[in-house]
């Protein structure tokens, strides 16, 4: 050790020793945040305290999203939060159906950073894409969804045999039917002529290839498997002798539906009266008549399959519900499924938890939160009115639905409905108080009338009054000399003074002249 070594040594014994006084006012090392890291691009996180007043920086973790900014601040020993943001994972988006096809959420409620989906095909389908997981990352979906095609038959390559179909495709969907002719002449089929496509993708018999039966009967010779010449023993297909005639009353194949197998062999042809038998493919339900007829040339109609339907857990978990554990995802057509609603959620009418698989499609239910049962708001003292008053007593508060009751000044009319009730914190509209009217008897002279049977200086709203023209005046029309209070105001009629000339008229003047 040099002697700048020593120095150095001993400089550090004697900070350490110093060390423990310091700390009693500095931070340690920065506390942790869930899901955050300490941001090293604004501060050495490696010091062993850190001042007073010193800001720690967080940034999250990857999978995870800043919601606000996280910083500490080191105050009196202690690193305090100063701001309240948070990590929290990152999403996806919904990575979507696919068609024939479903998906369900493996590790997780919702589409999370981590989050796994998994897809499965329909029955009678299958995964094109090697993969059928995908998983939520930072940078979105690993993947892209998988796809579902119907399983297909392979074709058949067998060169001693043609191949007769109405279809052009070199590959075949479950259902299609082939007929198999041995390209030479002599040669026979070790097997049927037709054959179709299963709906897992493979022929109902392995395909039949053509033989030479001309040596040795029932001893085949020649099969073309690759270069190889296996000798095997088949039996040889009975060949009709009776030359077929082909008259009206023979059926052609039947028809080929959607989703159904046709059970046992198909033929090229049928006599008038053979039954056949269809069969739907699992979890599809047959409508209509299983087995048809051939009828003087015509097949009955044939059945039907009517689609499952598959559980969308995704939807399910988007409308709050929920299937007993375990069960399965395929439901047939008509089938009832129960659904729950997951805890805390409440369906409004419980006999709608019920839904039914019809041909492929299923309505889910939806559930929504159960509410609190809130204790209804109290009502504060009752609106004041002009010219009114509350009957009984007056309170500081009003439990909801209590009622209570107004009463206008006398000679002032109640317009509205005198009782008011307290609904959830609000009162019901109050009603109003019109004013009376007050005989003006200036007004009245002024206007040269005067007033009949007079009880009192006052009238209430909408009391009709009646006046009187005073002697030797008149009302141009005498309807007029009734008037009416509405809220406090009077019309009064005008009389005027009865003038010869009005005297002079015909009809009433006429006579009194005569007198
Ligand atoms: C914490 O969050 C609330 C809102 O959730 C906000 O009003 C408040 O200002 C935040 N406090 C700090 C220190 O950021
Ligand atoms: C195809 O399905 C049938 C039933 O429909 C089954 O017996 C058979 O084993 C299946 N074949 C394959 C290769 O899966
Ligand atoms: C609820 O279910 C329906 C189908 O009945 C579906 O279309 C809808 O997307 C679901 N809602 C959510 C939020 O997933
Ligand atoms: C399911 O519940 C959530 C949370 O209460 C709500 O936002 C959503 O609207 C509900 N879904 C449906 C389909 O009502
Ligand atoms: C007549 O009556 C009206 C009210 O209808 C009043 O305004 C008017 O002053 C009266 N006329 C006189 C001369 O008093
Ligand atoms: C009432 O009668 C007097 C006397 O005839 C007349 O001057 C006055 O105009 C009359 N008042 C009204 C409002 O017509």
């Amino acid at each position: 050790m040099n002697v700048l070594g020593l120095i150095f040594s001993i400089g550090a014994v004697t900070f350490s020793c110093a060390i423990p006084t310091i700390l009693k006012d500095k931070c340690k090392h920065p506390t942790k945040v869930e899901h955050a890291e300490l941001d090293w691009s604004k501060g050495d996180w490696n010091k062993q305290a850190y001042s007073q007043g010193v800001l720690a920086y967080y940034i999250c973790r990857p999978g995870y999203m800043r919601l606000g900014t996280i910083r500490k601040i080191c105050s009196e020993g202690e690193w305090v939060r100063i701001s309240n943001g948070s990590c929290k994972r990152k999403r996806c988006n919904n990575p979507g159906e696919i068609d024939f096809g479903t998906f369900e959420l493996i590790n997780e409620e919702d589409f999370l950073f981590g989050a796994i989906v998994e897809y499965s095909c329909q029955p009678g389908y299958q995964m094109i894409s090697k993969h059928k997981r995908i998983e939520c990352t930072v940078f979105g979906w690993s993947k892209e969804p998988p796809e579902c095609e119907a399983r297909l038959c392979p074709p058949v390559v067998d060169d001693s045999v043609r191949i007769l179909s109405t279809v052009l495709d070199e590959e075949y969907t479950h259902g299609q039917v082939i007929n198999l002719q041995c390209k030479n002449p002599n040669d026979k089929l070790n097997g049927p002529s037709q054959i179709y496509c299963t709906t897992n993708g493979t022929w109902n018999i392995e395909p039949p290839t053509c033989k030479d039966y001309s040596e040795e009967g029932g001893m085949a010779v020649k099969q073309s498997h690759g270069d190889k010449l296996i000798p095997i023993t088949v039996e040889l297909p009975q060949v009709e002798q009776k030359e077929q005639k082909l008259t009206e009353t023979k059926c052609a194949p039947p028809p080929l539906i959607l989703f159904a197998e046709l059970i046992g062999e198909r033929k090229w042809m049928y006599d008038s009266g053979s039954v056949i038998q269809y069969q739907c493919l699992m979890y599809y339900k047959v409508k209509g008549n299983q087995q048809i007829k051939c009828q003087d040339g015509v097949w009955d109609l044939p059945p039907t399959c009517l689609r499952p339907c598959v559980l969308n857990y995704y939807y399910m978990k988007g409308n709050n519900t929920t299937v007993e554990n375990g069960r399965s995802k395929f439901l047939e057509h008509d089938e009832v499924v129960h659904f729950k609603c997951l805890p805390t959620f409440e369906i409004s009418k419980p006999g709608q938890l019920n839904a039914k698989c019809l041909d492929g499609t299923l309505q889910y239910p939806k559930c929504v939160k159960i509410k609190q049962k809130r204790t209804e708001k109290k009502c504060s003292p009752p609106p004041f009115i002009l010219f009114g008053e509350l009957m009984g007593e007056k309170k500081w508060m009003y439990d909801s639905g209590s009622v209570i009751q107004y009463q206008c000044l006398m000679y002032y009319k109640l317009k509205g409905n005198q009782q008011i009730k307290c609904q959830d914190g609000v009162w019901d509209l109050p009603p109003t108080c019109l004013r009376p009217c007050v005989f003006n008897y200036n007004y009245m002279k002024g206007n040269n009338t005067t007033v009949e049977n007079v009880r009192s200086k006052f009238v209430e709203h909408d009391d009709a009054v009646h006046f009187k023209c005073l002697p030797t005046f008149e009302i141009s029309k005498p309807g007029q000399l009734n008037a009416k209070c509405l809220d406090g105001t009077l019309q009064y009629p005008k009389c005027v003074k009865i003038t010869d000339e009005v005297t002079a008229q015909p009809s009433v003047g006429t006579e009194t002249t005569v007198y």
